[in-house]
């Protein structure tokens, strides 16, 4: 069976599919700015210590979860189960998990789609077309539509085109070229006027910030979003993992890889937000708090490119550009949750499911943007403060309980034939048993009540 599904090439096709689901928006906007506004250095430790401690786990859950069963997340929590109930649970999980995961990329292609738009935006400010640059950036409702139906058609075409030639090929295609330019972007902020008040911000660790509790739990929330928990995500990537690959090993890199792009995105953004104060752009909102979030991104970013002439132009465009390309590769991971559900339950063609499921997370798409100020908030939050923590929570309990530990074992051992001398088995199969559904419960009712 696992020969006539995908299955990945190697194991760098399969660590720069995982990190480039897991790099996205939320690592190169999301964590710099709560880390600035939050305890700087400080923050990043704790960032640190939950990425590693739970979000890895987790992670491990769904990884060898979907490994083993070698298909979508409903067959597979199905697989693992042990009676009537687990299994009617296990086959909801799945199900709910597409949904939400349809849900997060109905939301994503519109924030993406700003993305390509501003990078067109300064490709033709470059090429003398003002005009036109200035519509690209005037958020248009018909240019929202069409961009976010564009970066819905990037998406779509990679995922008709299958593990090895869709995602493999484009993941590993679009992550360096997103590390080279991050990294070039970083040395030219930094080597910028102000930048050095913006490190200290970000490096200087304030420690009675960051052991706030409300911090910590949603600096662990921002952990699971950025390593794409909890919808099935990793599952199924995971299911196309060979038998020979040593899972433990693999999902270390791409937490690694995850957590190293979220620090160094730090050394870009805050530096950046200290050249634009030192250009006398405004970074700081009526509270005096740091602006973060869309505000920074869309305004206070180009205020500060606009004050560079030239060279903040090609700064822009390179800018818009790498967040397009980490949007690309999340959402690729995205479409895949439901297409291989459709695809490995239902008998549908590839071509079939995704053109089908495109379509209708394109109207999903379009409703939210015809009534976005209603809509938009509420779909990120049920999708990504409530349904990705609940299921994160059910994916460890049925890695931690209802899958019998042996089993486990049996399958890390594919791979990894001493798995059961190393401090990984002597921690992991407790962290997913205990620690990570208790902590996840934390940050739910605290999402809830707090
Ligand atoms: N991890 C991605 C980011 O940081 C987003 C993402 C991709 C995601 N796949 C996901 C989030 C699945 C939740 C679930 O932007």
């Amino acid at each position: 069976m696992a020969s006539s599904r995908g299955e990945f090439s190697s194991r760098f096709g399969f660590i720069m599919a995982a990190a480039g689901s897991a790099v996205g928006l939320g690592n190169i906007w999301g964590f710099p700015t709560q880390a600035a506004s939050n305890g700087g250095a400080a923050f990043l430790l704790v960032y640190l210590v939950l990425a590693f401690t739970l979000a890895y786990p987790a992670l491990m859950a769904e990884l060898v979860i979907g490994r083993h069963a070698h298909a979508n997340a409903v067959r597979a929590l199905r697989l693992i189960s042990t009676g009537p109930k687990s299994r009617f649970v296990g086959g909801a999980t799945g199900i709910i998990g597409f949904i939400v995961a349809s849900l997060i990329l109905s939301f994503y292609a519109i924030v993406a789609g700003w993305m390509i738009a501003f990078c067109l935006s300064s490709a033709t400010a470059l090429l003398g077309f003002d005009d036109a640059s200035t519509w690209l950036s005037s958020f248009s409702l018909e240019g929202n539509l069409f961009f976010m139906l564009a970066f819905l058609a990037l998406t779509v075409g990679i995922i008709s085109r299958g593990v090895q030639d869709g995602i493999e090929r484009w993941s590993s295609r679009l992550m360096p070229v997103l590390l080279v330019t991050l990294v070039l972007l970083v040395l030219y902020v930094l080597s910028l006027e102000g930048a050095s008040e913006g490190l200290k911000v970000y490096l200087l660790p304030d420690f009675s910030r960051a052991l706030e509790p409300s911090l910590i739990i949603s600096a662990l929330g921002s952990a699971f979003f950025s390593l794409s928990l909890g919808v099935g995500t990793m599952l199924i990537y995971g299911s196309y993992i060979s038998d020979k690959e040593n899972l433990p090993v693999l999902g270390g890199m791409v937490t690694l890889v995850d957590i190293l792009i979220a620090v160094v995105s730090g050394f870009l953004i805050i530096p950046a937000m200290y050249v634009a104060l030192h250009n006398g752009v405004e970074i700081f909102d009526s509270t005096g708090a740091l602006i973060s979030e869309d505000t920074l991104i869309f305004t206070v970013l180009p205020g500060l490119f606009s004050t560079m002439g030239m060279a903040g132009t090609i700064v822009s465009f390179s800018f818009f550009f790498l967040m397009s390309i980490a949007a690309l590769t999340s959402s690729i991971s995205m479409l895949e949750v439901p297409v291989a559900y459709t695809i490995e339950e239902h008998g549908v063609e590839r071509k079939t499911s995704v053109m089908a499921i495109g379509l209708m997370i394109a109207l999903a798409s379009t409703v939210i943007l015809f009534n976005f100020d209603t809509l938009f908030g509420l779909v990120v939050a049920i999708s990504t403060r409530y349904a990705q923590p609940l299921l994160g929570f059910i994916f460890c309990v049925y890695a931690g309980w209802i899958w019998h530990r042996n089993r486990v074992l049996k399958e890390l051992r594919k791979g990894s034939e001493d798995v059961e001398n190393t401090l990984f088995w002597k921690i992991w199969p407790w962290y997913v048993r205990l620690v990570c559904p208790m902590i996840i419960m934390g940050i739910f009712i605290q999402s809830i009540f707090g």
